[in-house]
Formats: C-alpha cells, sequence, structure tokens
C-alpha cells in the first residue's frame, strides 16, 4: 500500500491534455500537474470539430504538454508508477496519437500501461476532488455524451440512460448554429437566453414522464429551426427569447429524467445513507441547469457534487485518476497491443 503517481494522457476530441495525478493510500487524490490545450480556435471557423485537423493538432503538441506536465509536478519518468491514457470513445485519429505516445513512454520508461475509458474518467472525478463513496449516480452532458451512469464502484458502471438522437451538448451547439449564435453554442445561448421573453415561445418538454430513461433533443431543435423561419426578418430579441424557450425546456426535461433516475436509486439502494447526484460534462457549466439539478437533487434527499469547471469538461486529470483507481484496486494493465475504440460504452 503504497502512493501512486500517474501520468495520464487525453487526446479524445478537441483537448490536448497531460497530468500527474498522486492517489495516497487513503484513496485521496491530489493533482500535481494539469495542462489542457484547447483547440477552439481551431475548430471555430468551421462550426464544430474536425477530426483530421484535430488529430494534426494532438500530433503537434502532446510531446510539450507531457514534458510541461512532468516540469510543473517537479518529476521525472522514474517517479511515474504508470501511463494512462483514453482508448475511446472519441475520435479514432486522436486516440491514435495518444496511444501511441502513452504506449512509447510506458515502453521505454518500463512503466504499466492503462488504456481507460474516457467516461469512466468522466465517472470517478468526483472521488478525486470529493473524496465520495460508491454508489452514486452520475449525469454527464458534454458535447458527445448525455448519459445517466450508476456508479457503483471501479469497473462497476451501469448505464441507466442516454440519449435516442443529439447529445445536449451537440444540441446547444446546432441551436445556436441555426439562429446565427457562435460556436461553441452553449455559453452563446446562455448568454442570449438572459434577456429573453418568457413564455413568448413555447417548446415541448422531450420525453416528460416516459417509462424509459431516455433523452431525446433533436425535436427541440427542429422546432427552433421552424418557429425561426417564422421570424423574418430574425431579430436580436426573437432570438434571445427563443434560446429562452430552449433553455427552459431542455432544463425540464433533464428536472424530470433525473428526478426518474433519483427514485430508481432509492429504490435500489434504499440503505444509501449519503446518496449523491454527481454532474459532469461542458453543460453543467449552465446555470440554469445547475440550479434546476440543485433544487431537484436537493429536495430528493441528495448531495449535489459539482467537480470544478475545468475538471467536467476533457482534461487528463480524470485519466490520471481513472488509472490509479484501476492500479489500487490491483485491476490489471493493458496490453500493449491495445486498439482504440471510437465507439465504446461504459
Ligand atoms: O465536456 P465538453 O467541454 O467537451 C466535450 O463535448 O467532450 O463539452 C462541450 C459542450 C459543448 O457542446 C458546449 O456548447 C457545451 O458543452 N457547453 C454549454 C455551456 N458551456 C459549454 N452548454 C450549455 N450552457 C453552457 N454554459
Ligand atoms: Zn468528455
Amino acid at each position: 500500500n503504497r502512493s501512486l503517481n500517474i501520468l495520464g494522457i487525453e487526446t479524445s476530441c478537441d483537448e490536448t491534455a497531460a497530468s500527474i495525478v498522486c492517489r495516497a493510500p487513503d484513496g485521496s487524490g491530489e493533482i500535481l500537474s494539469d495542462v489542457v490545450l484547447s483547440q477552439l480556435d481551431v475548430h471555430a471557423a468551421f462550426g464544430g470539430v474536425v477530426p483530421e485537423l484535430a488529430a494534426r493538432s494532438h500530433v503537434s503538441t502532446l510531446d510539450r504538454l507531457i514534458k510541461q506536465a512532468l516540469e510543473q509536478s517537479k518529476m521525472t519518468l522514474d517517479d511515474i508508477d504508470a501511463v494512462a491514457v483514453t482508448a475511446g470513445p472519441g475520435l479514432i485519429g486522436g486516440l491514435m496519437v495518444g496511444l501511441m505516445t502513452g504506449k512509447a513512454i510506458a515502453m521505454a520508461a518500463g512503466k504499466p500501461f492503462y488504456g481507460i475509458n474516457h467516461l469512466e474518467g468522466h465517472a470517478l472525478t468526483a472521488r478525486l476532488t470529493d473524496k465520495i463513496a460508491f454508489p452514486y449516480l452520475l449525469l454527464l452532458v458534454s458535447g458527445g455524451h448525455t448519459q445517466i451512469v450508476l456508479v457503483e464502484g471501479v469497473d462497476h458502471y451501469e448505464r441507466w440512460g442516454t440519449t435516442i438522437d443529439d447529445a445536449l451538448g451537440e444540441a446547444f451547439d446546432k441551436t445556436a448554429k441555426l439562429l446565427g449564435l457562435p460556436y461553441p453554442g452553449g455559453p452563446a445561448v446562455e448568454q442570449a437566453a438572459q434577456s429573453g421573453e418568457p413564455g413568448r415561445f413555447k417548446l415541448p418538454v422531450p420525453m416528460r414522464r416516459d417509462p424509459r430513461l431516455v433523452f431525446s433533443f433533436s425535436g427541440l431543435k427542429t422546432a427552433v429551426r421552424q418557429m425561426a423561419e417564422h421570424e423574418t426578418p430574425l431579430s436580436k430579441q426573437t432570438i434571445a427569447d427563443l434560446c429562452l424557450a430552449f433553455q427552459t425546456a431542455v432544463t425540464a426535461s433533464l428536472d424530470d429524467r433525473i428526478s426518474m433516475a433519483l427514485e430508481r436509486f432509492k429504490a435500489r439502494f434504499p440503505e444509501c445513507q449519503d446518496p449523491a447526484l454527481v454532474v459532469a460534462g461542458g453543460v453543467a457549466a449552465n446555470k440554469a441547469i445547475r440550479s434546476s439539478l440543485l433544487a431537484r437533487t436537493q429536495s430528493a434527499g441528495f448531495h449535489f457534487i459539482a467537480p470544478p469547471l475545468n475538471l467536467c469538461t476533457d482534461n487528463a486529470a480524470m485519466i490520471a485518476w481513472a488509472g490509479a483507481e484501476r492500479m489500487a484496486q490491483g485491476l490489471p494493465p493493458s496490453p500493449l497491443d491495445l486498439a482504440p475504440r471510437s465507439r465504446w460504452p461504459l
């Protein structure tokens, strides 16, 4: 039983990231360095992530970021106990860049190598920041994922709900685009909604009371498009009103789906003293969504845990931490011929 220092690497989407995390024998964690380079400026002109450009950008920056992460933590590869790299899900080109780099470092330094599921990284972050105990519920809402996951233990995950079409962040991005707002759409929609007039446009709440624990957002986006088409010219005020209507509808949908998940959790774990809902993903930055989730979890008797924003969005500390948790559990390292997986459900 000793402390573990793990080098983490994340290149699954449009963030290039490297980090060193230390896990103490008592299960607490410390981030020794956490370097993230966003490719936003590379993709902004295209209104979305361009996979080929993302992969090239990872190639040209990853080595430097790993060096920085080591320097900032005042460590050399000798001090590292294992290398943990995102192996999926994500864009295949970026995953290959991260995996090849991580495997080469692990092999050259003679350290174990762990291929990590990106979603496991998001799922376990709350144990790094808040030391919370299993089991708990995770709501992951990002540009690529919308999931409710039961986290019962390291390597014990149950996906309870997912989206049948767009991810929530993707729905924000597409809605912003059709209203002429910049990318990424989430912050732009939230900002516009602040000057929206409540009730001018009314959108249905997707999946309300549906007995299946699923999400759907593409219908909303289409409804916004149709409403916008009837409003010519599209004034700034109308855009704000539509953004508010969209944000209000998705917030109500999340609230409905989450309250169902919390009930299920209570029925499954009636003896759980300290139930908690953890949120992760870029959409968790949305203030309207956050305060609605806070109110719902508290009235259901759950703790509401939102890791700091830089750990909610993509980063390598969560990948290093997942590697540390796996290693501490005695789970075996991955083979060096591990293949990247663009799709990889938890
Ligand atoms: O987790 P993240 O940084 O990257 C991945 O998708 O992996 O999430 C980015 C997503 C984008 O779709 C962005 O529009 C959305 O999170 N987002 C927001 C807000 N800030 C970022 N959505 C709603 N409100 C926000 N304030
Ligand atoms: Zn992510």
